[in-house]
């Protein structure tokens, strides 16, 4: 029997709130290229843009509504006539178009951002509400900088802006303020408040200026929020927003604590992040998690024997599953014998326990000098290890009883044909090993340091 869950809206808004990050603008082509992918990775509302932001945005905009016809395709207007006719120009022609009006509710912003009054600001909302009711049937509001409004006065915007026909109400921690328990409150309070809630969708959008927008956003799921907006690597304003693939992860690899679905083929998120990083030209940090180079890396010996040994041991979700291409080892100072012992292998070379003994006693000592031990280092050290006599690099220090060390099988070396490239990630994992060394108990454990 499967298990009911809810269905979460996936609201992507990379093109719109992503590419106001210093350093991601991108070009029309860029944006239908990127539009493309996020349609293949199987978001429900792809944000094209802010049309009235400049002619570039509004084309954007507009090849992404006639091209991209399984999503919804939302255009971001101020709270004003010529935003909202703008956007309505740029998004008539989408198979499925959303107007997204925001306006600001909190009262810092309104004396000294937009100088008006509690009351001009409920009626600003609820006329452009109307006026984008009139163009398109789903209209989604933004009362920004709602986690520092008082609570009394946002119900009274979202009170008016869903009697003027608002479809979604989007909640956004604009400056990225709350802490999760506080944000599902006040998705609780909502929904217990506002008049015809029950008609319209919540959503969150929250920012990570304290490194809490996806944890916020999950809290704001849990309190009954049924979109959440995100973008790829959590591109977005200063700290940027709630990652996309962290959340639909968190959902996927936990859903004994988030019972909810998302439409996201999951497989297809580490295409879409490095396809963003190489339009954008600004690297994913590596240890972001599900989409860094390291978020599958493993160097720490004891940790790389686990995952030889079976992966669950230090991985919670598969690379597969996220479409990395596989495990990595990494080889490096903290490495073991079991991953040493395996890559010699995958070079094409098997040693008995000695020999690989005295091959892990100089592999420390090179990798204590150099950060990371490429092949190439490691047919040398073979190739030293083998005759000790013609060591020749100043990298690799000789041991005494080199000679004594044992290739037990090796075929013909040649180390510039064998020594291919490291992959960027470093060593790839064998799908399954068998180890041929047979320990005690005290041996294994030394296996995997
Ligand atoms: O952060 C924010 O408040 C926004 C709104 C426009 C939704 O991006
Ligand atoms: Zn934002």
């Amino acid at each position: 029997m499967g298990i009911d869950r809810a269905r979460v809206t996936i609201f992507d808004t990379t093109l719109r709130d992503g590419e106001q990050s210093p350093g991601c603008s991108m070009n029309q082509q860029e944006k239908l290229r990127l539009a493309q992918q996020l349609d293949r990775l199987g978001v429900d509302v792809i944000e094209a843009g802010f049309p009235i932001a400049s002619d570039g945005d509004f084309e954007s905009v507009k090849a992404i509504a006639e091209t991209v016809r399984r999503p919804i395709i939302a255009g971001l207007a101020r709270a004003c006539r010529p935003d909202i006719e703008r956007a309505w120009e740029a998004l008539q022609h989408a198979a499925r178009p959303r107007i997204h009006v925001f306006l600001a509710t909190s009262d810092i912003h309104l004396q000294y951002k937009l100088r008006i009054t509690r009351d001009q600001c409920v009626a600003q909302a609820r006329e452009a509400i109307l006026l984008a009711k009139s163009l398109c049937d789903d209209v989604e509001f933004s009362p920004e900088d709602a986690t520092r409004t008082d609570p009394d006065f946002l119900c009274r915007v979202l009170d008016a802006v869903v009697e003027a026909g608002a479809t979604t109400l989007n909640i956004p921690d604009t400056v990225g303020y709350t802490v999760p328990s506080e944000f599902g409150e006040l998705i609780a309070m909502i929904r217990r408040c506002v008049k015809g809630i029950e008609k319209v969708t919540i959503s969150a959008h929250c920012h990570n200026d304290l490194g809490l927008a996806v944890a916020n956003a999950l809290a704001a799921v849990s309190a009954g929020a049924r979109q959440v907006e995100c973008t790829i690597n959590g591109i977005g304003e200063r700290a940027g927003n709630a990652s996309l693939e962290e959340i639909v992860m968190a959902m996927r690899v936990r859903p004994d604590r988030y019972r909810y679905e998302t439409g996201v083929e999951s497989q297809q998120l580490f295409a879409s992040s490095q396809m963003l990083s190489e339009i954008t030209g600004v690297p994913v940090q590596p240890n972001k998690a599900i989409t860094g180079r390291n978020a599958f890396a493993h160097e720490a010996g004891i940790h790389q024997d686990g995952v030889l040994k079976n992966p669950l041991t230090y991985e919670i979700m598969t690379p597969k599953s996220v479409g990395v291409p596989d495990s990595k080892l990494v080889l490096g100072k903290h490495s073991g014998r079991h991953a040493l012992s395996i890559r010699c292998e995958q070079l094409g070379y098997t040693f008995d326990r000695r020999a690989l003994d005295d091959m892990y006693r100089r592999f420390v000592r090179l990798a204590d000098k150099i950060k990371h031990v490429e092949d190439h280092h490691l047919l040398e050290l073979i190739r030293d290890t083998h005759k000790p006599t013609m060591s020749a690099t100043p990298l690799i220090e000789p041991v005494v009883d080199a000679t004594q060390a044992a290739v037990v099988s090796a075929p013909p070396m040649d180390a510039t044909t064998m020594a291919t490239d490291t992959d960027p990630f470093g060593v790839p994992l064998p799908v399954q090993s068998e180890s041929h060394h047979e320990q005690t108990q005290q041996e294994d454990y030394l296996w995997g340091v």
